[in-house]
């Protein structure tokens, strides 16, 4: 099985910059040789760049650097595109999570081409709900899924081809909602697993559920996943951590099922700030949750299917 690695050093998304730098960092970790060992053909086709920008007006006078936002779309789109074209499940190493607007609507396109749903697992504190318009904080990380589920309010950002259609998506995780995502989860009627409901019933229950209905539809699955999704004592490099996130056994279980269910034809890994990281543990904690994911087993054993 083949992987082709695409960094996008974004850190305009965010409310704090060091983000540029994950793409680096996880490739210092040793990303590569990690999903290598594991028989796959990997091809790390470097950093996606873009020019510098002239500023955009909008308005919310709230927005930061949507022009350099948009921009990054226009450059993600494409190369995700061609990436997911190439190989069996790209990865898409960031960058802020506003990477997400550009990717999910590369790898949509791909399905699109196939003739295949695409489904998105969002692994994040947040659901990143936003629009141009409801955003306060005007950090741009946190609208990604109201742009790629094609909602109102993104005139100011390129024209979306192939929407995610908003009962395709499903968040694990959230535990920090703002109210005007609050009231988009619910007109939408989204599949969240929140932090309580993980609590109640643990990660299995819901995510077998997910990739049933996945399998069932004969769709492709993006997972996106956010370093703040995991319990910031464990993985400290992010801007935006919130107390009791996902445990160490929690996310490589999560990986392991995903894995196991052959069903993952992308990912993102996003957020990474290697400016707040301790001695690279949080690096090092995404590269082995990545290698879960593409394999790497403590025993042999069997596995479950779906559909
Ligand atoms: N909802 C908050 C905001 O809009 C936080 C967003 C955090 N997003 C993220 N990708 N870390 O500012
Ligand atoms: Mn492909
Ligand atoms: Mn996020
Ligand atoms: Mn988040």
């Amino acid at each position: 099985r083949s992987s082709v690695i695409l960094g996008a050093p974004i850190e305009t998304g965010a409310s704090q910059p060091g983000c540029l730098m994950g793409p680096a960092s996880l490739r210092t970790a040793g990303l590569v040789a990690a999903l290598e060992a594991l028989g796959w053909r990997i091809e790390d086709r470097g950093d996606v760049t873009i020019a510098p920008q002239r500023p955009l007006d909008h308005p919310n006078p709230a927005l930061r650097n949507l022009a350099e936002t948009r921009a990054w779309i226009e450059a993600l789109v494409p190369a995700a595109l061609e990436a997911a074209r190439a190989c069996d499940l790209p990865v898409f190493i960031g960058g802020d999570h506003s990477i997400s607007a550009g990717t999910v609507p590369g790898v949509a396109r791909h399905a699109a081409e196939l003739g295949a749903p695409l489904f998105v697992l969002w692994l994040d504190a947040h659901p990143d709900l936003h629009s141009l318009h409801s955003t306060e904080s005007g950090n741009l990380h946190g609208t990604p899924v109201a742009y790629f589920t094609g909602q109102p309010g993104f005139e100011a950002f390129p024209p979306l081809e192939v929407p995610v259609p908003p009962q395709n998506m499903c968040f694990m995780g959230i535990r920090s909602v703002d109210p005007a995502e609050r009231a988009t989860i619910a007109t939408l009627g989204l599949e969240v697993h929140d932090m309580r409901s993980i609590d109640e019933f643990g990660v299995l229950v819901p995510l077998r559920g997910f990739l049933e209905r996945v399998a069932a539809a004969g769709g492709r699955l993006h997972v996106s996943f956010d370093v703040d999704f995991l319990e910031p004592q464990i993985a400290p490099a992010v801007g935006t951590t919130v107390p009791g996130g996902a445990t160490f056994r929690e996310a490589h279980l999560i990986m392991e099922t995903l894995c196991d269910s052959g069903l993952v034809t992308s990912l993102d890994l996003v957020e990474l700030n290697p400016f707040l990281d301790e001695r690279g543990r949080t690096a090092k904690l995404l590269r082995d949750l990545t290698a879960s994911l593409f394999g790497r087993r403590v025993l042999d054993r069997m596995t479950r299917s779906y559909g």
